[in-house]
């Protein structure tokens, strides 16, 4: 969507994965802390959003929507000003249809009325989900809808389609929200994660700048997923541009947990933008290998065990599509130590774990493929 925003893949934090329903002001509150205090701002974390639930039941004699008076006893704009005075902005979710998937009010049929209000409080990011009745109408034009009025409150809002990818969004969404839910809900396991992986093979050709492919929120220190699941599972998102929207609770984590998302140099793939999101270029049984063009001729590479014991993970500087050199340099994005290789690319990898690089040398001769970037066009 072309609204000057997402330029690069957003970053921030949203309730869901780990409080479902439990959202009020002291859990936003204390996250917008933490958010400071962990170094996850430092490292690019910018919104803080809120997930279903936070409505009362009904709207008010005027058809506004309402703030449940429990859980955000000060209502939103006041928390829309705290988080602001940390430097971070607040985000807000509905649905385009007339419930939210928990039952809700949501906005089907009152689109510019609930934008004007979030606009008034101060939202800066819009989740919106695809629950409730449909009215007869399709997704692109209930997403379309909702756009128009962002579009016309005039407050630069994040725009985040959750149509779980139905009626192929990916084809429509880049003109239409600033990233597109292309899979059903992740959940906290490895299975999950590699099944939603899955699914992103072929979508490559539809994002960039703007518009991004969204395989849903990171379960990094979430339920049983462990640390080396969770290294895993960011390098993945990170080179497939996804939006890394942690959904732990930020102010338990454990150390290991802050370490994995704020790895500056697994986020400096997803925010680097070569003309072509990450894409598996091979798989052999349950050993992959995924790669994306850096803006600077580089190559970002994930080599990834999906099985359960420790493999030998390999590729090569042909393969990720560099040109012939004497050396490459390979830098080891987890270790943070760099080293040199003549062409082969390995790793000893833990059963659901990954290593990831960043190869450079040779440049690169397999360009993103011409006019491929689908999503190129109107909108962008
Ligand atoms: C379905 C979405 O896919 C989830 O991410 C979450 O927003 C829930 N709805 C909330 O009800």
């Amino acid at each position: 969507l072309d609204n000057g925003l997402a330029r690069t893949p957003q970053m921030g934090w949203n309730d869901w994965n780990s409080f479902g329903c439990n959202v009020n002001d002291g859990l936003i509150r204390q996250t917008a802390d933490v958010m400071v205090s962990s170094g996850m701002a430092a490292a690019g974390y910018t919104y803080v959003n809120i997930d279903d639930c936070w409505s009362t039941k009904n709207r008010n004699s005027n058809g506004d929507l309402v703030p449940d008076p429990q859980k955000f006893p000060n209502g939103i704009k006041a928390l829309a000003d705290y988080v602001h005075s940390k430097g971070l902005k607040l985000g807000i979710y509905s649905s385009a249809g007339t419930t939210t998937c928990a039952g809700y009010p949501a906005s089907l049929g009152n689109e510019r009325r609930d934008a004007a209000l979030w606009a008034s409080w101060g939202i800066d990011y819009l989740k919106y989900d695809n629950c409730g009745d449909h009215q007869g109408r399709n997704g692109q034009q209930r997403y379309t809808a909702m756009r128009d009025a962002l579009a016309a409150t005039g407050r630069p809002i994040v725009y985040s389609l959750c149509n779980w990818g139905q009626e192929s969004v990916w084809t429509w969404g880049m003109p239409v929200g600033n990233s597109w839910r292309n899979t059903g809900d992740i959940a906290a396991n490895w299975n999950s994660i590699t099944g939603i992986l899955d699914q992103q093979v072929g979508l490559d050709a539809y994002s960039g700048p703007g518009g991004w492919n969204d395989p849903d929120m990171l379960e990094v220190g979430v339920g049983g997923v462990t640390g080396t699941e969770g290294r895993a599972h960011f390098s993945l998102w990170s080179l497939l541009n996804a939006p890394l929207i942690a959904g732990n609770d930020i102010r338990t984590m454990s150390a290991d947990t802050r370490t994995i998302l704020t790895n500056t140099e697994v986020i400096a793939v997803n925010q680097d933008w070569g003309g072509r999101q990450g894409h598996k270029i091979s798989d052999n049984g349950n050993l992959e290998v995924w790669r994306k063009p850096m803006s600077n001729g580089s190559v970002a590479v994930v080599l990834l065990n999906r099985g359960t014991s420790t493999s030998t993970v390999s590729t090569t500087a042909s393969a990720l599509g560099l040109g012939s050199a004497s050396s490459y340099s390979v830098r080891d994005l987890w270790a943070h130590t760099t080293s040199s290789s003549s062409g082969t690319i390995s790793a000893s990898v833990p059963g659901h774990g990954a290593a990831m690089y960043v190869v450079t040398g040779g440049g690169i001769v397999t360009p993103p493929p011409t006019g491929a970037i689908k999503g190129v066009g109107s909108g962008r």
